[in-house]
């Protein structure tokens, strides 16, 4: 049985492929994860017992634990997700960004050269290139022109992982996905925060004018074409992933809204993010060409299953909700939202 080694396993995208690997049960997974505020165990309440499962606390950042975890490992395969991953937050403070993203990046790269790991896919985002307008979609081949400081800190990491290719011939692939949705995502990004917040009847805040249009990919959609790039990707490449699903944020709030079944009197338009992209949207023919990726899910229909998943796991998302999260709810949304 082969043996993957997944970085930042218990956040959102990594506990969905995590499960879905030791589901198939056709390799040895283990997951890296140092378990920031974003990553939570009980993501993976079921792969606990699973013979082909093993959890490592550590962090990415620290090359000797990094070194020790690749050691005792021996891993034929790398599948980097860790990050710190929300633009907001590296509008308040970019440091952890660049030391998580880049640092880390770099740290897994050296490591997976000196052990011999076969292959290192480095899950990125189509965020990389920068905003469109009205018309267009991003290929692996447009301008890399980020704009925030996570998707500064991403494209920099991209480059590491080129540069690993080209100099020392580490088989590095890169995925550039666009925005995922679905089951057990932080409640800070916009579909779950939205589910919660309407769930308690708590106001919706939706920056700016609310037409900033974003294409959303199932995270199991996501997952599967991962696995495709991890299996038959050719050494070097990027891949682009998209969902085929170009919307609004106001039409996603607003379907919220319908299927929990309150108002739209809850939407509070609020101050704009600072450099806030206006429109991604994604050209997948080259991992529908070649590894025959095509996204399956609906928005619709997942947007609706998503809603279910969350109005039913409401302790879960007590639990991800406390602490140090209510600080940064408090942080970013306190003066916008006023003392409603
Ligand atoms: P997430 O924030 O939910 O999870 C990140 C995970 O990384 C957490 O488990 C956290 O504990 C772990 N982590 C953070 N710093 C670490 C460190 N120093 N050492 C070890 N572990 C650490 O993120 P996500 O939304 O699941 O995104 C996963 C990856 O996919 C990221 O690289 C992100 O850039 C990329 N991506 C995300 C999206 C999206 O829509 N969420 C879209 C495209 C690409
Ligand atoms: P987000 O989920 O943070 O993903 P990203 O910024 O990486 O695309 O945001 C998705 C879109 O929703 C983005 O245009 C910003 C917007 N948004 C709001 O309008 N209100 C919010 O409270 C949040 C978190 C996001």
């Amino acid at each position: 049985m082969s043996k993957v080694l997944v970085t930042g396993g218990a956040g959102f995208i990594g506990s969905n492929f995590v499960r879905m690997l030791v589901a198939e049960g056709k390799h040895e997974v283990v997951n890296l994860d140092c378990l920031t505020y974003a990553g939570n165990l009980e993501n993976l309440a079921e792969c606990e017992d699973a013979p082909n499962y093993a959890f490592r606390k550590v962090d990415i950042t620290e090359v000797e634990a990094v070194e020790r975890a690749f050691e005792d490992t021996k891993p034929d395969c790398v599948v980097h997700f860790a990050a710190e991953s929300h633009v907001d937050r590296s509008v308040l403070d970019a440091t952890e960004f660049v030391v998580t993203n880049v640092v880390g990046t770099q740290v897994l790269l050296d490591a997976a050269r000196r052990h011999g790991a076969g292959r290192f896919v480095h899950v990125s985002t189509d965020e990389v290139y920068g905003s469109l307008g009205e018309t267009g979609r991003f290929s692996e081949t447009s301008p890399i022109q980020p704009n925030s400081p996570y998707s500064a800190s991403k494209a920099a990491s991209d480059f590491f992982a080129r540069a690993a290719f080209h100099t020392h011939g580490l088989d590095t692939l890169i995925t550039r996905c666009s925005n995922n949705y679905g089951p057990y995502q932080f409640p800070e990004k916009l579909i779950p925060l939205m589910i919660l917040n309407a769930l308690a009847d708590e106001p919706l805040p939706v920056y700016g004018d609310g037409k900033n249009v974003r294409d959303w990919i199932h995270v199991e959609d996501h997952c599967r074409a991962v696995r495709m790039v991890m299996d038959n990707g050719v050494p070097g490449e990027v891949y682009n992933i998209g969902g085929n699903s170009e919307r609004e944020n106001i039409h996603v709030v607003k379907k919220i809204l319908e299927l929990v079944g309150k108002g739209e009197d809850l939407i509070r338009y609020v101050d704009d993010r600072p450099g806030h992209d206006r429109r991604y949207a994604i050209d997948g023919s080259k991992i529908e060409r070649e590894l025959g990726f095509v996204p399956s899910r609906d928005f619709e229909k997942g947007l609706a299953e998503t809603v279910a998943w969350y109005a039913a796991n409401l302790t879960w998302c007590e639990h991800v909700r406390s602490g140090r999260y209510r600080q940064y709810y408090d942080k970013q949304y306190g003066s916008r939202l006023g003392s409603e």
